[in-house]
């Protein structure tokens, strides 16, 4: 074998790697796409756009490249989308996305009729707007003419490895995301199915991320223009692909990535449950599981900011009136809230807010708002780990938000831990890429990858001035939104 290709199927983009046998990445391609916003807190995306999107990148991939020394595909994919097909594979409307938060009724009935209680010995989770089985609900409360008509139901990735294989997998890491896997026992929840009146034979087959679940389809790999010997593995949900990039697989390993969501991913070989659902509890790519915290918008905001408020896409430029000296010492706070927000309010009413700007605030100091409120969301998930007696110290950091050497400062500093940056900055793609390899038997298994593949570049440790400023800030944060939640719900 020479090389494998890793994929991540992100929200605002597909990002493609090359990699070979020694783990350097030889070549990358990124195809973006759209996100539809039919309504206020609905996100949606076309599956037929991310195949689209597949294609072309691959070809463009592998062009000037021995295809025939490929060997293997794997993905890591945005959670919890609902996909569904009908009886001839077609796609029977756009996907609903992890971010979309059209499911308050149906999320409130799981939550209070069925009960978190039950939800939990069922699944090892309670429900969450972005989850996949409050997504099913709604659609058979609201498109019944779509819900009678499904005959397949799978999650973003899995619609890739569907066209490329022909079969209908899923693995343990996503299928977590849908509320209705029974996490512990690692099977499809017959009560979860029968409470979202779907049967078996509509949901995928569960593989390990790294099994291998078949070969591509002679016809894909024409068009592809790749062997019909590629060996495709099941893949994983994008956080676990990351954790696996970061090498975040021990006991207690923390990576946080601020892509267009925000995650705080804790590792742990055995199953575990927190006291209130505050953390999801799903499996691991590694073949164990995790805690896991999602803020929905996390450089997503300072996307918007900087793009569609500010028009400019020249972060850099902003960031660079920034100062050391500015850190811990705004009077402007934002809340991030711009899709409602998951972890730890579950609130899909709650909208981001500027508040305490005065006639002196400048366009840096809404900037740094921005960056510091994502921070501090991501501090309340910590708050909430270290409630159940999870203390982080130490976190790796990916995603697109992690380039900024500004905003690492920030997170490090309102965090007080120390941050690490890794040599790949590609966390699921190449931990795709990994996880494909241990799937072509390159490796015993995930963690001989994690050893031969995850370099440290350099340590980022908070400086205690700035971190005791940060403390007192997020001190005054934390009242923001519960003052606010109120209005939210009249503001709608
Ligand atoms: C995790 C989640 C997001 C998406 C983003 O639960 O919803 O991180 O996976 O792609």
């Amino acid at each position: 074998m020479n090389y494998v290709i890793g994929a991540d199927l992100g929200t605002s983009a597909l990002k493609l790697l090359l990699v070979d046998r020694c783990g350097e990445i030889v070549k990358t391609v990124s195809k973006s796409y759209p996100v539809q916003y039919p309504q206020a807190g609905w996100s949606e995306q076309n599956p037929e756009e991310w195949w689209a999107a597949f294609v072309a990148g691959v070809r463009q991939l592998v062009q000037g490249i021995d295809a025939s020394q490929i060997q293997g595909i794997g993905v890591g994919g945005q959670m919890h989308g609902l996909v569904i097909l009908d009886e001839g594979d077609t796609v029977i409307r756009p996907a609903i996305l992890w971010n979309d938060g059209r499911t308050e009724k149906e999320t409130a009935y799981l939550n209070e009729v069925v009960g978190k209680k039950r939800l939990s010995e069922l699944t090892a989770n309670i429900a969450f707007a972005g989850f996949t089985a409050p997504k099913l609900l709604w659609l058979k409360n609201n498109e019944p003419q779509h819900f009678e008509k499904i005959s397949k139901i799978m999650l973003p990735k899995d619609y890739i490895n569907y066209k490329l294989t022909g079969v209908h997998c899923t693995d343990y890491s996503d299928a977590s995301g849908m509320l209705l896997l029974d996490v512990k026992n690692k099977c499809w929840s017959k009560e979860m199915l029968r409470i979202c009146s779907v049967s078996e034979t509509q949901l995928p087959r569960l593989f390990e991320s790294y099994a291998p679940v078949g070969h591509l389809q002679p016809d894909v790999a024409d068009v592809l223009g790749l062997s019909p010997n590629v060996t495709v593995v099941a893949g994983a949900g994008d956080n676990a692909a990351a954790a696996i990039g970061t090498g975040t697989v021990s006991n207690g390993r923390c990576n946080i990535s601020l892509g267009t969501s925000g995650t705080v991913f804790i590792s742990s070989n055995e199953f575990a449950v927190d006291n209130y659902n505050a953390l999801h509890s799903f499996c691991h790519a590694s073949g164990g599981y995790h805690l896991m915290a999602c803020i929905l918008s996390a450089a997503s905001c300072n996307k918007w900011f900087c793009e569609d408020i500010l028009e400019t896409e020249d972060y850099k430029a902003e960031e660079s009136a920034i100062t050391d000296d500015d850190l811990g010492r705004n009077t402007v706070f934002f809340l991030p809230y711009l899709m409602g927000e998951r972890s730890p309010i579950n609130d899909t009413d709650a909208r981001a807010t500027f508040i305490g700007m005065r006639m002196d605030t400048k366009r840096k100091d809404m900037l740094l708002a921005v960056l510091e409120g994502v921070a501090f969301a991501i501090r309340d998930n910590f708050e909430i780990a270290k409630d159940q007696g999870i203390n982080i110290t130490c976190s790796s950091l990916c995603g697109g938000g992690a380039k900024s050497a500004l905003w690492q400062t920030i997170l490090c500093n309102v965090l007080n831990v120390d941050i690490t940056l890794l040599q790949t900055e590609q966390g699921p793609g190449y931990g795709a890429a990994m996880l494909t390899m241990v799937g072509c038997g390159e490796f015993a298994d995930v963690k001989d990858s994690v050893n031969a593949f995850v370099k440290l570049k350099k340590t980022i440790t908070p400086d205690d001035e700035i971190a005791a400023r940060y403390e007192a800030q997020y001190g005054k944060f934390k009242n923001i939104y519960p003052t606010l939640k109120h209005l939210f719900k009249t503001i709608k």
